[in-house]
């Protein structure tokens, strides 16, 4: 199945093509669908390349507000890497196949605009990764989360070893990745891997809901908020000195002024983005 949408680039505006995602763009939220139920939407690199692609199409297009990544079908948001490509890498091969993904799950984490992974059943190996790139996420009751890359004598290599310590702390991770055991949507819940766990039917309201409390706020703090939280786990930066900086940059904005001004004038503020 083919997505069309249309991409901005300056005033010119071009075609864009997925083979692998649906894309659908309503009020403000993009949501992006991995669409590969037959393989469980594992990722090939053709899915990674699209998703990258989508991505960027996120950052430029100015109608896009937050996003929404979800999986096709009701058995699984991602099952992984596509395991059928892992043939014959090389040591030197699997090195730059771990790079490349977790580039593109990198440029996922530090998106401007707020992004909610919607897990709507198997999150594993690939799949967990990418849920933890995102900024949330919202489980439903059936999704299952796990890293079970070492039955395949590997390790994670889009950023899941260093993401699930992050999200789950170092014991707990450290047991899911050396036993590669799947975990169920309570547990998850449980650990801090999902902000929320909810019945199928209410996933994407969920994330909508969430998205549009976002929308009310500040944009260009919102983007901050992404950076600074980013910037805890950054090796050789300085959280807090890049949060002083960060409140500089917000100060220097017409919403800042706006958001003030809107709360001792008891109003709604009415934010633009600069
Ligand atoms: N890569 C490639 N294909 C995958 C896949 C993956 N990560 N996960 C599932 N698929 C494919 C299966 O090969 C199967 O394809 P086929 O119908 O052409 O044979 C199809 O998706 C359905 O999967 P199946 O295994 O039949 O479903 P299931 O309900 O019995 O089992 C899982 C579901 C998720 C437990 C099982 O598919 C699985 O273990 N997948 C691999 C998970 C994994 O190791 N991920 C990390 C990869 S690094």
């Amino acid at each position: 199945m083919e997505a069309t949408l249309t991409q901005k680039q300056g005033n010119v505006t071009i075609p864009m093509e997925f083979k692998n995602l649906l894309a659908t763009l309503e009020g403000g939220i993009y949501t992006i669908t991995i669409n590969r139920p037959d393989k469980l939407n594992a990722l090939n690199q053709e899915t990674l390349r699209e998703i990258k692609a989508a991505f960027e199409h996120v950052v430029a297009n100015n109608d896009i507000k937050g996003v929404i990544v979800t999986g096709a079908g009701p058995k699984s948001f991602v099952a992984g890497a596509d395991i059928s490509e892992f043939a014959g890498l090389s040591a030197e091969g699997g090195r730059a196949f771990a790079a490349s993904g977790q580039a593109i799950f990198k440029m996922i984490e530090l998106c401007p605009k707020p992004v909610i992974a919607a897990v709507n059943g198997f999150a594993l190996g690939g799949g967990c990764e990418l849920a933890m790139a995102c900024h949330m996420r919202i489980a439903s009751e059936n999704a299952k989360f796990g890293q079970p890359e070492v039955s395949l004598g590997l390790i994670p290599g889009y950023g899941g070893t260093q993401r699930l310590t992050m999200h789950i702390g170092r014991g707990r991770a450290t047991e899911l990745l050396m036993t590669g055991d799947i975990v169920n949507a309570a547990d998850a819940y449980r650990v801090g891997l999902c902000n929320y766990l909810v019945k199928p039917e209410e996933l994407i309201p969920k994330c909508q809901e969430i998205l549009n409390r976002i929308f009310t706020k500040a944009p260009f703090a919102v983007a901050e908020i992404v950076k600074c939280v980013d910037a805890h786990y950054a090796e050789g930066v300085d959280g807090y000195q890049f949060e002083v900086d960060s409140f500089g940059r917000c100060c220097g904005t017409e919403d800042f002024a706006e958001g003030t001004g809107a709360f001792m004038e008891k109003r709604k503020p009415a934010f633009t983005g600069k």
